[in-house]
């Protein structure tokens, strides 16, 4: 097979919200990069995942010039129900901080984003196969891979990897790296429902059976979730379970009980927290998945890739406009903190919503916990500001 040899400031592994994002950053200050994904367009426009975005990212996405669509169509969100007791209750963080959540899938941002791309004329491959990385220790990295039956050879400065939980560019890192994990007994079943959501906002239920989640993809389609064991498998859920354990653990005085309908897309997610420090090696960078995962609780995934993405495009705009390292140097310093805040957010839903084990001291206490949610104003406040969206740690490009 011949091999075809060309030269761009960045590669950028993998076509998700951080890679695209950075992608988006780096042609809006001229910065030459190639993004190369492994999956084909269809999929990566396809792939069914959370959708609650903050005001930090909708804010960087309208300066991107990606929102239009996003402001046409996203749902506006105050904050969100909570469900106890068979009582809903509704954290109006709006009404505390001025700032409002976001519901659009991220399906959505990344088909904007592969449009913007598009019309940038920047490149960008899919479908690419065996990807292989060299000289991450050095200056000069090289990335190739092979599409359409050519092999491709991309010498670069840096490296994005923008590749996920299960990518290659974490396993370039050294061996001394820290990668510090810890994994939830339980998974959550989400499916997509043709209904109309119960409540204006998503809610979460938290039965002392477990946690239900529910939230919506416009008002038509809701979008739902089940804590379930981990060993579970997507055969043990037909409908009727499903509808049942969704309509026992939502079950309340103050709604009707909920809607059933059509599901029509279902799958199973392991609860899991990352953090890896440090986020870059050499002229490697990671960003969002591959460096750090939350559990879904909270939904703050997607809008840790794109302040990662931030930061380190607003850091290779210093290199290249001023050919100062020092931000890069920095880069996951810098993103760490807001990165801890994430973890610490996602840590505390996810270990008070969910069931742990049948002692009945933990519920008391989780329960203890969410009436201080409903009942004080403070506390309601420190939770918006983080749901919300935390600023994000610089601007997208220098100053
Ligand atoms: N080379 C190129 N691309 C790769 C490779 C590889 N070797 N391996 C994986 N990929 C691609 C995946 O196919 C995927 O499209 O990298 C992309 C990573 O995208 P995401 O998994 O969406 O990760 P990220 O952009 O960091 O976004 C984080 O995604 O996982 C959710 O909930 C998470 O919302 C969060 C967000
Ligand atoms: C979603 O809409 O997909 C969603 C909502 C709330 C969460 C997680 C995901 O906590």
């Amino acid at each position: 097979m011949d091999t075809v040899t060309t030269r761009h400031q960045v590669v950028i592994l993998g076509a998700g919200p951080a890679g695209l994002t950075l992608a988006r950053m780096l042609s809006l200050q001229n910065v030459d990069a190639i993004v190369v994904e492994t999956r084909t367009e269809d999929y990566v426009r396809e792939r069914v995942r959370a959708g609650v975005i903050e005001q930090s990212t909708v804010d960087v996405l309208t300066e991107l010039g990606v929102a239009d669509r996003l402001h046409r169509e996203a749902l506006r969100h105050d904050g969100f129900y909570l469900r106890l007791d068979e009582q809903t209750h509704h954290l109006d963080f709006h009404a505390l901080t001025g700032r409002n959540a976001f519901v659009y899938g991220q399906a959505e941002i990344v088909a904007d984003l592969i449009d913007a791309r598009r019309g940038d004329g920047a490149p960008m491959v899919f479908g690419a196969s065996d990807v292989a990385v060299t000289g991450v220790d050095s200056a000069t990295p090289v990335v190739e891979y092979t599409q359409a039956g050519r092999r491709h050879r991309v010498q670069a400065d840096f490296i994005a990897g923008c590749d996920g939980s299960h990518g290659i560019t974490p396993t370039l890192m050294p061996a001394d790296t820290q990668v510090m994990t810890r994994t939830h007994p339980f998974a959550w079943l989400g499916i997509l429902a043709r209904t109309a959501p119960t409540t204006a906002e998503g809610m979460y239920c938290a039965h002392p059976d477990g946690l239900s989640v529910h939230s919506m993809r416009g008002t038509q389609i809701t979008r739902q979730y089940l804590q379930v064991p981990a060993d579970t498998t997507l055969d043990d859920w037909p409908d009727e379970r499903i509808w049942s354990e969704l309509r026992r653990r939502s079950r309340s005085s103050d709604h009707p009980e909920l809607e059933t309908g059509e599901i029509f897309d279902r799958s199973l997610a392991p609860l899991r927290s990352v953090v890896t420090t440090p986020m870059q090696f050499g002229s490697l960078f990671l960003l969002g998945d591959a460096a750090h995962i939350v559990p879904p609780t909270g939904a703050k995934g997607l809008n840790l890739a794109i302040s990662d993405a931030c930061v380190l495009s607003h850091a290779l705009g210093h290199y290249y406009g001023h050919r100062d390292r020092t931000h890069l140097e920095s880069y996951g310093e810098t993103a760490l903190p807001r990165i801890w805040q994430a973890q610490l957010f996602s840590w505390t839903l996810t270990t008070t919503l969910h069931r742990f084990d049948d002692n009945p001291y933990s519920w008391e206490l989780r329960r203890a916990r969410m009436r201080r949610w409903i009942d004080s104003e403070a506390e309601q406040r420190a939770l918006g500001e983080v749901y919300l969206g935390l600023p994000f740690p610089t601007p997208w490009r220098p100053e």
